[in-house]
């Protein structure tokens, strides 16, 4: 049996050592206490031990020789609620979460919303709801679409590391033939200590409800949902499929690690990056609980500083380090070291509607209503799932969903497009906004016209959940951004200011109201769910015209799905960018983002499966040399 070696805090490590023996019995961890065994340096320095970080300190620790310490403000623990599959939010219900709201957003009637992300190791990997998706090639080929040339920030450059950052374990065949499932492996991996699996049951719901979308025009089935297409598709969860157990960072890349070299500190919060000059030379941090910026360790980096706080707090760290707008950092009373403006701005995420289709009686046999309201049924699933771990508990969210391109779903998709490319793009940006920023905006603006009115991205995805309602509408690709920045009035630097800004660009509103026209559309315009019997719970009948669904949207919307990205935009400096192509901090050295904040732009899909690619292709980068050329070392 391997293990990995644990640092705690002293205050600490009893509890850790009785949660780490009970979880890794056969296990023979090394637990340090931090004043003794922290190595005065390590080669590299990873802030944030979550979905990106402990992927990246995997893959450079297993030379065995280079050294990594890995800093994590959460717990180091996997209690139960986080193992949990059914259902999908067990983690999210697990209380190892941050606890921050957003700013009060002036177009949702100033209400403020809560900004999930985990806060433990494994980090939101280990809090999610399991889907396992990605965007489409368009999506990808956007983000080197911003820099000049051949960029392998592409779909071509990021598929080895697709299939380098999951195991896809395929679906048990009777179940994949009752439910007419599809797959094909040729876009997956088998290497990976993260896995993409697939619980052992569908409902038959499931099956009806993704080939009613056949009675719509324009909707493709394209057979797999890492095959960069859209359309209507079945994908895996994050799932060890042995345990039937969530499979995230801390099980993929940290556990069963037996690697002197790969250190962990977890209840520690870093607090600063400390620079020589420009160039990262270590971190400093505190104990987690510590209230004042007492206590403080100061650890070396020799070789590099790697941020993998995640999208709300890469940017923040920097910003409390120094680097970012010099206006926001003055305001906050830090000493402005690397005048960044895009640090911290550019911030995205899903937008989130309910709408809430109810389906009383499906005229296909058997019907997935009688299976919710039926005891027996309800009794049945109890018993395989304690004596086998079988049958419905093991889905997690559901396993399919629709993810249609604009002209698929809006007769004025045309239209529409022309109306953004026409808009004088910086009028929807905070007042004070950096010029280069601006023009970042502008590009991405451009783009999302272009993929408006073209066939390669998703913009509607409606989350199918096959029971007897359905009810989540996704906008995939918002217009709208916002900003995650220091807060002035907390010295400390404990809780960044993040503002969704939520539809400060009004076009999102239009493109929500034809999102949900679509699903109305869907359950009352088409041959194949017209015998269905369903009835609208959310919004409703009563809400017809532009102005009834522009006041819904304002009342409903979550501007989030927990999908923060964008606030380390990698882009060129001149178009507000903060990493290069390498994931460097620009303006500075031995300094680099690679977690959820790189991302340009949001890709049409939940975004963990993506987040692991972008740090598979990272640790590459970083084991190539800093300058050089990323190449793909992944046989394909
Ligand atoms: C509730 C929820 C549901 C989601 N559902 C899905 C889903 O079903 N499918 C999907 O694909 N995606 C989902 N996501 C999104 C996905 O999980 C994230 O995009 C992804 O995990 C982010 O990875 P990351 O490495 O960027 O950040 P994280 O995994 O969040 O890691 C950041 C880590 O840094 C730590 N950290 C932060 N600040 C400090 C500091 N100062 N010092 C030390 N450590 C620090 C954090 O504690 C955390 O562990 C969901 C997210 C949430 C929160
Ligand atoms: C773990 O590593 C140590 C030191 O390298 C070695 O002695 C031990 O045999 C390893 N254990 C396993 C199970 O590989
Ligand atoms: C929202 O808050 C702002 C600033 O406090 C205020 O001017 C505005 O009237 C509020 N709007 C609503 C709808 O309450
Ligand atoms: C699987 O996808 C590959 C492309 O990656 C394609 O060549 C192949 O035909 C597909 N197989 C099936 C069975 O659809
Ligand atoms: C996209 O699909 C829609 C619906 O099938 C079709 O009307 C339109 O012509 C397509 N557009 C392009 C650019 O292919
Ligand atoms: C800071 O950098 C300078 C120039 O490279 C170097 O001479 C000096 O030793 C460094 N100081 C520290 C504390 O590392
Ligand atoms: C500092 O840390 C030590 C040991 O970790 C602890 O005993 C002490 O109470 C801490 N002091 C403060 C002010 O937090
Ligand atoms: C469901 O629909 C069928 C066919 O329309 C009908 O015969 C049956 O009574 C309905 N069942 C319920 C519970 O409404
Ligand atoms: C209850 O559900 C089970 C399993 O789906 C099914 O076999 C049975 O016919 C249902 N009973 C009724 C009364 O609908
Ligand atoms: C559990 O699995 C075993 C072996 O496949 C099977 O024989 C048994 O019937 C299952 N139990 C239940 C309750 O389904
Ligand atoms: C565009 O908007 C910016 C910011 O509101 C404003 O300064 C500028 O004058 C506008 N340009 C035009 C051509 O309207």
């Amino acid at each position: 049996m391997r293990s990995f070696q644990v640092i705690t805090t002293a205050a600490t490590v009893l509890t850790s050592l009785v949660l780490h023996c009970e979880a890794h019995r056969a296990l023979s961890a090394t637990i340090i206490t931090r004043a003794t065994k922290l190595l005065p340096s390590y080669d590299y320095v990873i802030v944030g031990g979550g979905t990106a970080g402990l992927t990246v300190a995997d893959r450079l620790t297993e030379d065995g020789k280079t050294t990594v310490l890995v800093i994590e403000y959460g717990p180091n623990i996997m209690p139960n609620s986080i193992k949990t599959i059914s259902g999908g939010f067990g983690g999210m219900s697990s209380g190892y979460l941050y606890d921050i709201q957003s700013v009060p957003q002036v177009n949702l009637q100033n209400r403020t919303t809560a900004v999930q992300a985990g806060k433990i190791v494994g980090g939101s990997s280990a809090v999610n709801a399991l889907m396992t998706v990605r965007g489409t090639t368009e999506d990808y080929d956007r983000w080197g679409s911003f820099f000049s040339g051949s960029s392998d920030w592409s779909w071509q450059g990021l598929l080895p590391y697709f299939r380098k950052a999951l195991n896809f374990v395929p679906p048990n065949a009777d179940v994949a033939a009752s439910a007419r499932m599809t797959y094909n492996t040729s876009y997956w991996g088998t290497t990976s200590g993260v896995y993409a699996a697939w619980p052992s049951f569908q409902y038959p719901g499931t099956t009806l409800i993704m080939e009613a979308f056949k009675g719509l025009p324009g909707v493709e089935f394209p057979g797999d949902s890492g095959s960069g297409k859209p359309g209507v598709y079945w994908y895996p969860q994050f799932m060890d499929p042995k345990k039937v157990e969530r499979s995230y960072a801390k099980t993929g890349h940290l556990d069963n690690q037996n690697r002197s070299n790969y250190h962990l500190i977890a209840d520690s919060r870093v607090t600063k990056i400390l620079l020589n000059g420009t160039t990262a030379t270590g971190v400093t941090f505190i104990p987690a609980n510590s209230k004042l910026l007492t206590n403080t360790t100061t650890v070396v980096a020799s070789k590099e500083v790697i941020l993998a706080a995640g999208g709300i707090h890469s940017p923040h760290i920097l910003q409390l380090s120094g680097i970012g707008p010099k206006k926001i950092l003055t305001a906050a009373k830090i000493d402005t070291i690397v005048d960044l403006p895009g640090v911290g701005q550019n911030f995205q995420d899903h937008p989130m509607l309910q709408a809430t289709y109810q389906y009383r009686n499906l005229s296909a046999k058997p019907s997935p209503d009688d299976m919710f309201m039926n005891a027996t049924f309800a009794s049945w699933a109890q018993n395989v799932w304690r004596t086998n771990k079988t049958g419905p508990n093991s889905i997690a969210t559901g396993n399919a969903a629709a993810w249609l391109p604009f002209p698929v779903i809006s007769t004025r998709a045309s239209t529409i497009s022309s109306q953004l490319l026409a808009q004088n793009h910086s009028a929807y940006l905070p007042a004070d906004t950096d010029p280069t920023v601006a023009a970042g905006y502008a590009a991405q603006m451009r783009a999302l016209a272009s993929a408006l009115n073209g066939n390669n991205t998703a913009f509607f995805n409606f989350v199918i959940t096959g029971g007897s309602t359905s009810g989540i509408l996704i906008d995939l690709h918002p217009l709208s951004r916002g900003t995650v920045n220091v807060d002035p009035r907390d010295p400390y630097g404990r809780v960044p200011m993040v503002d969704y800004r939520a539809l400060s660009n009004p076009m999102d509103v239009t493109i929500m109201t034809e999102i949900h026209r679509y699903a109305r559309k869907f359950h009352f315009e088409n041959p194949l769910t017209a015998t269905w019997r369903t009835t609208e719970v959310v919004p409703g009948t009563s809400v017809q015209s532009d102005k009834d669904w522009e006041e819904y949207i304002i009342e409903s919307l979550s501007p989030s799905e927990f999908h923060p990205v964008g606030t380390c935009a990698m882009m060129p400096r001149e178009l507000g960018g903060v990493v290069d192509e390498q994931l460097r901090v620009y303006g500075t050295k031995n300094l680099r983002v690679v977690d959820a904040s790189v991302m340009p732009t949001l890709p049409g899909g939940n975004t963990c499966q993506t987040v692991y690619a972008i740090a598979e292709k990272a640790a590459d980068i970083i084991r190539s040399g800093a300058g050089t050329k990323a190449r793909a070392t992944v046989l394909a």
